[in-house]
This record gives structure tokens, C-alpha cells and sequence, in this order.
């Protein structure tokens, strides 16, 4: 499930509930007017779009080509160019970024230590890089019920070999030491809101990458209307909010590494 085209279905609703980390990201990077900031796995461009408006020169490197031609729509007169390449890829120089932003991109690469090795070649001898992860316990177990069954149904392990624990910041400081980087890390929390689980489960997971990639295969082995009342069920027992609708609340780490 690493490989998956991120430009199927409609990643923009995903993006939406994920600026408000990318705001938090962009804010922990004090930027400076003139450095030249990277957004690694760019989306629709959260974090490029914001570290432009804060006088930045920014690259955003993005796998997808619907994505890249997404931020290129939303660039404006912001100087922003978007190029394709993946964390362990980028398509740039040695030691010409001053910071390397990643919000809940890097998290899947699929070799961690190739695009950490990447990330320390193109930053500068002071650059810094900034990512954020989530941490396990809120609305992952939703997307833990869908991953699970295609797995099953795949007879599949997605193969886990060298993954790491993004959200360890020990396992973090252990990527990154090699590269001379030290890093420290915080906890902060996002919510996810929709008017019913009905809701979440048509905007934000049957059009998101994962589900366009992922339905058709669970629909062919007959398990799509199981794990859609597994989730449906989910959603309603913990996360109906008391105001009406339904709240999912997911924590994540944003971790600073630099030298
Ligand atoms: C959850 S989205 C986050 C997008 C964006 N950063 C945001 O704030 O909305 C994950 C992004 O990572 C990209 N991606 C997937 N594999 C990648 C890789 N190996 N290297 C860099 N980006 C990758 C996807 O194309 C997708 O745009």
C-alpha cells in the first residue's frame, strides 16, 4: 500500500483536516524571507503554500502528477516550483535547502534510512528538516480496520522490513544521528469532524487515494460492506460529539532535527 498513486479519488478533503499541522509545522520552522524551503511529499502543497507566503523560494517535491498540477493551480504569484521526486529522490543539488518540511509525507517512504541519507545531502551544513507523524490511538484504529482486511484479503503483509516508528523520537534520533542531526520533539492533537460516521466514511475514506486503491479489492472478496459497518460502528461507540456530528481525534508528533 506504499506504492499507491496519492492523485486517484479526491486527496483535497484529507488535506483540508491536515493544515492545520502543516500551520504548526511551518510556524515551528521559523522561516526566514529568502531561504529555500523543500516540502517533501507536498500534496496539494499545505506546507509549501504557507513557508511561500513567509517570503520563502520553495520547492515541493510530490510523486503524484494530479498533485503537482494541483499546487501549480494554487501557487498564485508565490514562488513556488513543483518537481517530481519522492524523499529518497530530490530532484536538487547538495547542500542547497535550508529546510526540509514533511507533513505526513516522509512517514511512507518506503527505505526510511535512504530518504534521511537524501535529506542530509541536500540540506545545507545549518539546515533543518521538520516532519510531522501520527501517533497510534485515535483515528488510525478506523484506518486500521480497512488496512487489516485488505491485507487479509491480499494474503498480503505489507512488508515492514527497515519501517521505522515514525512517531518514536528515538527511533528518530537514531534515523538522523548518522547525518549529525539531533532531535527533539513534540505532541500536539488534530480533530477530525464530519456531520455523521456516514459522512467521514464517503469524504474522507472512499475518495481518499487509499480507498480508491484499496474498495474494488475489498468489494471483489465481498468484505466492503463488513468493514464499512465496522467503521460506521467505530466512529459512532467512541467519537459521536455531544454538539451533534462526529469528532475523531488524532495526535501527532512534530519533530525538529538539526545540526
Ligand atoms: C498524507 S499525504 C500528505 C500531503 C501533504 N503534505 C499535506 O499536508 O496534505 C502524503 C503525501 O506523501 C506523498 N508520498 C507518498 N510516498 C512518498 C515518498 N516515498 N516520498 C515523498 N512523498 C511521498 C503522497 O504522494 C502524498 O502527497
Amino acid at each position: 500500500m506504499s506504492d499507491i498513486d496519492w492523485g486517484q479519488g479526491t486527496y483535497e478533503s484529507t488535506a483540508a483536516d491536515l493544515a492545520p499541522a502543516a500551520r504548526e509545522l511551518v510556524a515551528a520552522a521559523r522561516i526566514q524571507p529568502g531561504e529555500h524551503v523543500v516540502d517533501v511529499g507536498a500534496g496539494t502543497g499545505n506546507a509549501a503554500l504557507l513557508a511561500a507566503d513567509l517570503g520563502a523560494r520553495v520547492t515541493a517535491v510530490e510523486p503524484a502528477d494530479r498533485l503537482r498540477a494541483v499546487i501549480q493551480a494554487n501557487t498564485g504569484d508565490r514562488d513556488v516550483t513543483s518537481v517530481n521526486g519522492t524523499a529518497a529522490a530530490i530532484p536538487l543539488p547538495d547542500a542547497s535547502v535550508d529546510v526540509l518540511l514533511s507533513n505526513f509525507a516522509v512517514i511512507f517512504a518506503p527505505d526510511p534510512q535512504a530518504a534521511a541519507a537524501e535529506f542530509a545531502r541536500v540540506a545545507t551544513p545549518t539546515g533543518r528538516v521538520l516532519l510531522t507523524s501520527w501517533v497510534p490511538g485515535g483515528f488510525d484504529e478506523v484506518i486500521g480496520i480497512l488496512v487489516r482486511t485488505v491485507r487479509e484479503v491480499t494474503g498480503s503483509g505489507e512488508a515492514m522490513e527497515g519501517r521505522i516508528d515514525w512517531h518514536d523520537p528515538k527511533a528518530l534520533s537514531e534515523l538522523f544521528a548518522p547525518f549529525g542531526f539531533e532531535v527533539s520533539a513534540t505532541v500536539h492533537e488534530l480533530s477530525f469532524r464530519a456531520s455523521s460516521a456516514a459522512e467521514y466514511w464517503s469524504t474522507r475514506m472512499a475518495q481518499h487515494p487509499l480507498g480508491v486503491a484499496t474498495f474494488p479489492l475489498l468489494e471483489k472478496a465481498g468484505r466492503l460492506e463488513e468493514v464499512r459497518g465496522l467503521v460506521l460502528e467505530k466512529i459512532a461507540e467512541k467519537w459521536t460529539h455531544p454538539g451533534g456530528g462526529i469528532e475523531l481525534p488524532a495526535r501527532y508528533l512534530l519533530a525538529v532535527a538539526a545540526r
